[in-house]
């Protein structure tokens, strides 16, 4: 069946209608309508061409990806050729000076004369193409090749969805638009967590991904690795009032629909320049996409003109760059480090390199899968980058410089500070020192767990503290703890006589505990609170739990494979069978499970959330009653709660209970449960 003209008019009102919410989506970043409401369009259009193909058009936003792969790239002339800019080296104010004494130079202004005004924009880190519009529409993308001679790379340009296929408004007979392909770094960070999972290999950085996905014979494939574009220039132009400034031009490119980035502005003068320089640099990296540089162009195109270009570059504009974020070095070896909680982490020691502004002689590697994955070898030549403030790391390695005796890593047996065992368990990326109380790289943090209220509640123990007692050698573990000397405390920062008794006598009353919070104090790996008091009651004493084998250790109520590996491989530990001996020595002590737990467990399988405050008890003397007697304690509602208790001023979780119908009792209502339960 034909169309009929209703129905050529209703393909060509929602191409518009398309046309125009891609345009706010993807330029202008404003869309209009839901993305459901989108699809909705989208597939109307779909089908009354499937069902018309007569209807069909190039120019239809359903053909972004229709093209089949190419066995070449077609050569391309390029009609006016694409030059490419000058760079300044010189990173600082200078670059900007030197450009604006040349340009007034050239025109032959005098020191009197005004300031010349200059369109600052930024130099995008991608790649540069030509996309040729005739009558408005896309008819031809081309890469810059060497400037005379490109190629035609229109079936993957038309994927990028910010390229309008078809421009709005009057449109020029000819417009040839420059400008830059480029990968934002959301899709290159979505592209790469894609291919990571997948196990394929990950781009090195944007502008590889742009180049690769420019360069890709199957526009199906380069549609899977998205780019935008900016642009930011002129080749040929037929039959349109051209505007008389670069600003002006970029502002009616952008009224015909084609993206222009706002970070650009029109300063006069060098100190403009600068102004402009500075200003970028700060912004650099919370931009969405990446940058090298900004670029300077004498805003008014007769000026352009008359400046002309020397051998293959303008007069007018000029590249100033910023210190590069990423440079190759070669690896001198591959070392690791220990992090506050035992991680074990890879580092690439480096031959030192100028980069993101300082010299770097380390990188990180994250872990030892990152270092397979990479293949980064010592010996190998890498990219390393250093962006803002984010640590160094190896993003890649260039193979083809790799050395015949490259040496792989091997994640090492023993921890490098401590010599304590590493264990990379099953499905972990991490591996880590099980060294815990003992390796001084986690000593800080141990510490400060070990201090904590729910631990051995050792008050007036802050961070501060803890940070001078093991930077002063004060302090190996936290058995250390209790052979303190007042004296020395006193002489402490921020300490003096007063504060250094009452230490001791914090340290003094929290010798006196439970066996679960000593447990929990010890910050062995997978045990917390619960897990700890489950141990209590399994086992009642320490040393039971200590000569548990694995088997043992899970029969524990939610003790499981990994935890009981933890615990087993904590104990196995001398050093930390040391510790605790002298712990224990120094006076540490607790009720014997066996007296204080009497085997029945009336609230044994009872949920219970508190809320409010309490007045006869506090809300964590009442949560150790209540887990003694087998309940449990949780932070938040749900069906599974079988009380809620509320005390004063409660929060939402009473609202919660309410709304889900849960039992809520009172103070009084708590104590008698826990009367009861005795
Ligand atoms: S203008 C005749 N403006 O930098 C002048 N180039 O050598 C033509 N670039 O690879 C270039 N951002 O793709 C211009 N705002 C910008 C730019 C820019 C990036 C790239 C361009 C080329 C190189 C210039």
């Amino acid at each position: 069946m034909a169309a009929s003209s209703d129905m050529q008019f209703r393909v060509a009102g929602l191409r518009d209608q398309i046309n125009g919410h891609n345009h706010r989506y993807y330029v202008l970043d404003d869309p209009a309508i839901p993305d459901a409401e989108y699809d909705r369009l989208f597939q109307e259009l779909q089908a009354l061409e499937a069902a018309h193909p007569e209807l069909c058009s190039v120019s239809s936003p359903t053909q972004r990806v229709g093209g089949k792969p190419l066995d070449a790239f077609t050569p391309v002339r390029h009609r006016v050729p694409m030059l490419s800019i000058h760079t300044e080296t010189d990173t600082g104010p200078g670059g900007a000076l030197a450009f604006d004494a040349q340009v007034r130079r050239d025109l032959g202004l005098s020191e009197e004369s005004a300031p010349v005004e200059y369109a600052c924009e930024l130099k995008f880190d991608g790649l540069a193409i030509s996309l040729r519009y005739e009558n408005g529409m896309l008819v031809q993308a081309a890469t810059r090749g060497d400037g005379e001679m490109g190629e035609d790379v229109t079936q993957n340009v038309r994927t990028i969805q910010v390229v309008p296929l078809r421009l709005q408004g009057a449109v020029p007979e000819v417009l040839e638009v420059r400008g830059e392909a480029y990968m934002s770094r959301a899709d290159f960070e979505r592209y790469n967590a894609r291919q990571r999972v997948a196990g394929r290999p990950t781009l090195v950085n944007p502008r590889n991904g742009a180049a690769g996905s420019l360069r890709q014979l199957d526009p199906g494939l380069a549609a899977k690795r998205p780019l935008s574009f900016f642009a930011y220039g002129l080749g040929e132009v037929q039959g349109w009032e051209c505007p008389v400034t670069q600003s002006a031009v970029l502002d009616a490119l952008a009224a015909l629909g084609l993206p222009v980035s706002g970070e650009r502005t029109a300063v006069q003068g060098a100190a403009g320049l600068i102004a402009f320089h500075r200003a970028i640099a700060e912004k650099r990296d919370a931009l969405p996409f990446e940058i090298d540089g900004v670029v300077y162009k004498v805003n008014r195109l007769d000026w352009q003109r008359q400046l002309g270009f020397r051998t293959r570059e303008p007069r007018w504009a000029v590249a100033h760059k910023f210190p590069a974020q990423e440079q190759l070095t070669v690896v001198e070896a591959i070392e690791v480090q220990v992090g506050r909680t035992g991680a074990i982490t890879p580092v690439a020691r480096l031959k030192p390199v100028f980069v993101g502004g300082v010299t770097v002689t380390n990188a990180t590697l994250h872990n030892a899968d990152e270092v397979a994955r990479k293949d980064v070898r010592v010996g190998d030549t890498v990219i390393v980058r250093r962006a803002g403030d984010v640590i160094p790391e190896v993003v890649g390695v260039v193979l083809d410089r790799r050395p015949a005796d490259a040496q792989s890593f091997v994640m090492p047996e023993s921890c490098p500070v401590c010599e304590s065992q590493v264990i990379r368990p099953e499905g972990e990326s991490v591996a880590r020192c099980i060294g815990g109380l003992y390796c001084p790289a986690q000593r800080k943090e141990a510490l400060r767990h070990f201090a904590s209220r729910r631990a051995m509640d050792i008050e007036g123990l802050g961070d501060k503290l803890v940070d001078q007692l093991v930077e002063r050698n004060l302090v190996h573990n936290p058995a250390d703890l209790y052979a303190l000397d007042e004296l020395a405390l006193a002489e402490l920062e921020r300490m003096g006589a007063k504060s250094a008794t009452k230490l001791i006598e914090a340290l003094d009353r929290s010798k006196t505990t439970t066996l679960a919070r000593f447990l929990y104090a010890l910050g062995i790996r997978e045990v917390g609170e619960a897990t700890a008091l489950a141990l209590e009651r399994h086992f009642g004493t320490l040393d039971a739990v200590m000569v548990a084998n694995v088997d043992r250790l899970q029969q524990t109520p939610d003790v499981g494979p990994v935890v009981a590996a933890a615990l087993h491989a904590f104990f196995q530990e001398p050093h930390n069978q040391d510790v605790i001996a002298r712990l224990q020595r120094a006076g540490v002590h607790w009720p014997e499970a066996a007296a204080k737990f009497s085997d029945k467990q009336p609230l044994a399988g009872k949920a219970l959330v508190l809320t409010g405050t309490l007045d006869a008890l506090s809300r964590d003397e009442a949560t150790d009653q209540l887990r003694a007697l087998g309940a449990k304690v949780a932070g938040s509602v749900s069906k599974k709660t079988d009380y809620v208790v509320a005390g004063r001023d409660p929060g939402s979780k009473l609202d919660k209970a309410r709304e889900l119908g849960v039992k809520v009792l009172d103070e009084a209502g708590l104590l008698a449960l826990l009367d009861n339960s005795r």
